[in-house]
């Protein structure tokens, strides 16, 4: 595997991918994130990945873990693959699943989440539940998260964390980190006079 990928900072991701049994799914995957992203965004697709995998271990079953982690994993490395494309990306993907009514009406911010979707289905084939929802709702979050959603979600916010603040997080609940990042997100929209999802209301209720 050719990749920017630092045993060092992510050895928990390089030992999921060299023992994984579909290795050729997730080169691929690696390579389209390299291919599509600038390295500062691949990097922090990695770490989600890293401390997704972290969370995995305590969170998940261990006679669901074998099923679960690869499609963490997935959602991990994909979850911001259409962060740095333009709005006219979003629209024609929006467009060709017939959801530019439904999204266009979102802020701009939030359009990336739901156009990873589309463009996971697309390019992979991926029609698994768990992945598109976990991919869907890791900007707002959402009450009807599963443990791997919520993961996917706890790890986005770590990744863009500064590290002496991850080592304290990371002892923290999975429930209060997504608690957090609720807060952070709330804190920093009504900072900018910008609306709050419903979403994220409605989560952080369930939360608490
Ligand atoms: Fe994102
Ligand atoms: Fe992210």
């Amino acid at each position: 595997m050719t990749l920017s990928l630092d045993k060092k900072i992510f050895p928990e991701l390089l030992c999921f991918l060299d023992n994984h049994s579909d290795f050729d799914f997730f080169s691929e995957i690696i390579k389209h994130v390299e291919e599509n992203n600038s390295s500062h965004r691949a990097e922090h697709v990695y770490k989600t990945a890293e401390l997704a995998l972290f969370f995995a271990k305590t969170h998940i079953k261990k006679t669901e873990k074998k099923t679960l982690t690869p499609k963490i994993v997935t959602a991990s490395l994909l979850h911001d693959i259409t962060k740095e494309k333009k709005r006219s990306y979003h629209m024609t993907i929006f467009k060709k699943h017939g959801a530019l009514e439904k999204y266009g009406k979102l802020p701009f911010a939030l359009w990336h989440a739901k156009s990873a979707v589309f463009h996971i289905m697309d390019f992979f084939s991926i029609n698994d539940k768990d992945i598109l929802q976990a991919v869907s709702f890791h900007t707002t979050g959402n009450e009807n998260m599963n443990t791997l959603a919520k993961i996917v979600y706890a790890s986005d916010y770590l990744a863009s964390a500064e590290p002496s603040q991850v080592e304290k997080l990371k002892k923290e609940s999975l429930t209060d980190i997504c608690i957090e990042k609720c807060l952070f997100s709330i804190r920093k929209l009504i900072n900018q006079k910008k609306p709050v999802s419903g979403e994220t209301i409605n989560f952080y209720n369930s939360l608490v």
